[in-house]
Order: structure tokens, then sequence, then C-alpha cells
């Protein structure tokens, strides 16, 4: 089989970029090892910047996440038993939408089935070749058969534990980490939310995060230690837990429920350098984590792609290269950004094991400046909304 680009994963990343290459005519193949149910099975976050939503509507995927989604003019920081809203439309003229992941990923599926855009699902084995060289092909097995695809270009989008990064040679890359000592327990629950905007909490027991996907379907997240186990969490201790980090009103009003889905997930920051190899382009979670503190994964993952397409349409129409040479250079910009973002975020609203008194007190300070500083909150809102591309 021969393509001009072969993109690797089916995620938001690779779905994205598949639709926005299509669009311009530019032949592309999608290699998904897993089945499209499972996924479509994956819960994720859901705060989507007006960049992605302008990206999701280019390629006709927007309808349900305009009709559906929920528009969030701002958001609310709670410590100290009391809550405090940052007005993102107000200090940026911006608002977010919260939409869940899921749906997007479904969205993209379906609109790229529609378009007839050829995506090999439980394609498994996938291994790439000579993408340092003039012909970069890409080999995978599916029906037990060994098949291969030559193309001009390979997008890695198979996330952190895919097969792309992990073929780059040692020596040609640079990774940035942290690994942070804690995560987050979520559950996923029909019932309505607390509030109509996030609640983001920093509390003594630990952070806590009030989220939704509907006006009756919520998501809450607590820190839990790192080492813990989901089956030691029932659901009435997650409650009980996650009341004692709220404020009154909330710890008051809230409607608790049994949970459809609950989860313990790492809190991670990863940057890989540089995100081109050759014909190798990484982009989304296969080059970078970010701490979902800040909502920034899938945002991260969408702006990559929208310097990826642009790039290859670009070498396409004009047969220039100029722009693939600028793309890791160009995303990797806008990545270090969030990843600041994230880390700040996760830095101040979590209890920091092992933290001193003074550092506890310099938490609050912060915090305390946060709320009462219009250049602080703004410089919160502008992050968060997204900065430009
Ligand atoms: N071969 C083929 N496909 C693979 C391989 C492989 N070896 N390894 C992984 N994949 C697939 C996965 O099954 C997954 O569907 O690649 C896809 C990668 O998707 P994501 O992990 O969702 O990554 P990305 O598209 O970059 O989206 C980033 O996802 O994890 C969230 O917070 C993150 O919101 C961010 C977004
Ligand atoms: C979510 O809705 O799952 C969510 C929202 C905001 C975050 C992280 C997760 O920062």
């Amino acid at each position: 089989m021969r393509t001009q680009v072969a993109i690797i994963g089916a995620g938001p990343a690779g779905l994205l970029l598949g639709q926005l290459l299509h669009k311009h005519g530019v032949d592309n193949v999608i290699l998904e090892n897993r089945s499209a149910e499972y996924v479509l099975g994956r819960i994720r976050a859901g705060v989507i910047e007006q960049g992605t939503a302008d990206l999701l509507d280019q390629v006709g995927a927007a309808a349900r996440m305009q009709s559906e989604g929920l528009v969030h003019d701002g958001t609310e920081i709670c410590f100290g038993g009391a809550r405090h809203r940052i007005d993102f439309r107000a200090l940026t003229g911006k608002v977010v939408t919260v939409y869940g992941q899921t749906e997007i990923t479904r969205d993209l599926m379906e609109k790229r089935t529609v378009a007839g855009a050829k995506t090999i699902y439980e394609a498994t084995d996938v291994s790439l070749y000579d993408f340092d060289g003039a012909k970069p092909r890409v080999r995978y097995r599916k029906d037990g058969k060994q098949h291969e695809i030559e193309c001009d270009f390979i997008a890695g989008c198979d996330g952190y534990h895919g097969v792309s990064r992990q073929s780059v040679p040692a020596k040609s890359i640079q990774s940035y980490e942290r690994v942070y000592p804690f995560g987050w327990l979520g559950i996923l629950s029909e019932t309505p939310p607390v509030s109509e905007e996030l609640i983001y909490v920093r509390h003594e027991r630990g952070f806590a995060l009030c989220s939704m996907r509907s006006p009756t379907r919520s998501r809450y997240y607590i820190q839990c230690s790192i080492e813990d186990d989901v089956e030691q969490w029932s659901d009435d201790c997650f409650w009980d837990e996650l009341k004692r980090r709220l404020d009154e009103e909330a710890a008051s009003t809230i409607v608790t429920g049994p949970s459809i889905e609950k989860s313990i997930a790492p809190l991670r920051s990863f940057v890989a350098e540089p995100m081109r190899f050759g014909s190798l382009f990484l982009a989304g979670d296969a080059a970078h984590i970010v701490p979902p503190t800040g909502a920034k994964g899938l945002n991260l993952a969408a702006s990559d792609v929208h310097y990826l397409s642009e790039a290859l349409v670009d070498f396409y129409q004009s047969r220039s290269a100029g722009a693939l040479d600028r793309y890791s250079a160009r995303a990797l910009a806008r990545v270090w950004k969030a990843e600041r973002f994230s880390w700040w975020m996760t830095s101040l609203l979590h209890r920091l094991p092992g933290a001193s008194p003074f550092e506890e007190r310099m938490q609050l300070a912060e915090l305390e400046y946060l709320v009462s500083s219009e250049a602080a909150s703004r410089a919160l809102a502008e992050n968060y909304v997204g900065l430009p591309y």
C-alpha cells in the first residue's frame, strides 16, 4: 500500500491530523493497534480551548460539541474553606468548552468514516523503517498477515507508550521528566454537578477537583497516594474524603451516587526533544505529557497537529520543506509554556509530601496573591483558555 502520510494512532491527535490532511487533499492512512470500541472506552478529560474547538470546526466535527458542550466563562479556586472565581471572559475575552475527550474521539471517527478516509484498527506489531532515509515504510500485522505501507512521512500520534518515539535512536532524543509523588483518584457518576463551573481545591488533606460531562453526569477527582489501589477506595470513602476537602456549601449540596467509572491516574510531566526525526514527526502524548491539573493534554495534541498539518499541506502545495523544518521548534515553544502552566497549577494546588510548614504557607500566600491580583488572575486565565498558536 502507498500513502503520503502514515499516521500511527487513532487517538485525538491522529484522528484530528487525519481529518485536517484529508480536508486539504493529502492522502493518509491511520494505523491503530486497538479496536475502535476500545479506543472509545477510555475515560479522559474534557476541557476544550477555543483553538481546539476551531480546529474541530474546520474539519466539520464540532456540531455535537457546539450543541452538547458546556461553555464555561470561568472557574473557581477553593482554599481555606472559601471559593474564589476566576472570570476567563472578563479577563481574556475567551472561554472554554467542557465536552468529554471520548466524545471528540467519537465525532472524529464518525467524520472519518463518512469521508471514506482509511483507518486500520487492530493493526498489531506496528514497526517503522527508514524514516531517516528516502523511503519511509511502516509494517503491521492484521488478520494474521504482514502488511507494509510506503509513505513520504510518518506521524507518530501513538501516545506515551507508543512505538514511534521508541523507534528513535536514544542518542537522537533528549527527554525531560518529572514524576509527581501522588496520583488522582477519579470517579464518573450519573449525578448533577455540584457547581456550574469547575472547582479546583487546595486543602490540607490534598487536592480535589469538581468537574462534569453534562448537566446529569459529574467527574470528581481527589489527590491520593501513588501506592493506593483503587479497590481500597469504596464509593462512600471517596465521597466522604471529597466532602472533607470542599467548602461548606459544596459539601452540603453535593449529590452523591454509585460510581460508573473509578480509576487512579499517575501524574507526570514529560517532554521529548526534538519532535522530528527525518520523515518521522511526533505529535501529542507521543512527545509530551502534562499533569491534568491545567487541562492541557488534549489541547496540546491539537496545537501540535495544527502546526504539523499546516507544514505537510504547505509541502504538498509548494514543495517547500521550510515549515516542516520549523515544526519541532514551533510545537515545542507552545509545549513548554503548557508544561510550565501545568507544573505550576500542580505545585500550587496539591499537598506536596515532605513540604515544610513554610512551603505550605508559601502555597497559601501564592493563592491569596492569585485571587487578589487582577494581573495574576489574568495570567492564570490566559494560560487556561489557551495561549495563541
Ligand atoms: N501501534 C498503533 N497504535 C498505537 C500503538 C502502536 N504501537 N501504541 C499506541 N497506539 C494507539 C493507542 O491505542 C491510542 O489509541 O495510539 C493512540 C494514542 O492516543 P492517545 O494516547 O489518546 O494520545 P493522543 O492522541 O496524543 O492524545 C492526547 O490523550 O491521554 C490524553 O491527556 C492526553 O488528552 C491528551 C490526549
Ligand atoms: C475532567 O473533566 O476530567 C478534567 C477537567 C479539568 C482538569 C482535568 C480533568 O484539569
